[in-house]
């Protein structure tokens, strides 16, 4: 079985210390690409490092996490802007969004990166990754004067209601991205993702966060991605196999790279 994680961190000092093993034991489960979302302006070098590394298998993105802007927003989307400017490798903006989850302080400067890289998704015709945490509304709101051009991307780490899934995939282009939530005891995902084609969902890790079940509360890495895959599987009453394959012609749809076999 073939899938592809597309939502990875593996480049954070949480695998300095086994990273050649966490990339083998994706490879084993059947992890045929790792894609990974930048944070950061801390963060670049570390993720480059590995994605010329293990070149062909882990693909990088740029953008400005929303928990990473403050009052010099300014120097961070600068960063963002010479990154894209000067390199081809980047597969997309991301990630990107808005957080009220851990702070509320700079929602307006929030908004303005946000806004900004989206822009930049449409110069350089980029897919977007976005991350949203408690600004829903606000997200959307943002979004609105897009929704005719040809925008295309993630809503990364969905855990909406059924409306929400309904409001989002107004976005053509967009899919949502399932992790490891899906497996936790009170998660709602499972019931409102029956109601959510199965050609509109990707996989995705967000490791070394959100581990899926029976690893719950350790480090997340891309092997662990198999639990998600079975436990969607089950929720939508097909063989696993069937769910690794659309995703993954649903991951290439957005991000137009080429299929691999492992
Ligand atoms: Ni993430």
């Amino acid at each position: 079985m073939n899938f592809i994680d597309t939502h990875s961190h593996i480049y954070l000092e949480e695998f300095d210390v086994d990273l050649p093993e966490v990339i083998e034991r994706a490879r084993l489960a059947g992890v045929t690409q790792i894609l990974l979302p930048n944070v950061d302006s801390t963060t670049i070098e570390r993720l480059l490092r590995v994605c010329n590394e293990y070149k062909g298998y882990c693909y990088p993105m740029i953008g400005v996490h929303p928990t990473s802007v403050d009052e010099s927003y300014e120097k961070e989307l600068a960063i963002v802007e010479r990154e894209l400017a000067t390199s081809n490798s980047y597969i997309a903006v991301g990630e990107v969004g808005l957080d009220l989850y851990w702070d509320k302080t700079y929602l307006k400067e929030q908004i303005v990166v946000f806004d900004t890289q989206i822009q930049w998704a449409l110069r350089y015709n980029l897919p977007l990754v976005i991350h949203s945490r408690d600004a829903f509304e606000h997200i959307y709101e943002v979004m609105k004067p897009y929704k005719d051009l040809s925008l295309k991307g993630i809503f990364h780490s969905f855990t909406g209601s059924v409306e929400d899934a309904d409001r989002l995939l107004e976005f053509d282009g967009f899919m949502l991205g399932v992790n490891g939530v899906v497996t936790f005891k009170n998660s709602s995902l499972p019931k409102v993702l029956k109601h959510i084609p199965v050609e509109r969902i990707v996989l995705e890790t967000d490791a070394p966060y959100l581990t899926p079940v029976p690893y719950r509360g350790k480090r997340n890495e891309s092997a662990h991605l198999k639990y998600t895959l079975l436990k969607i599987g089950e929720i939508y009453g097909v063989s696993p196999e069937l769910i690794a394959k659309q995703t993954a012609m649903n991951t290439l749809k957005v991000f137009g790279m080429p299929q691999k076999q492992v």
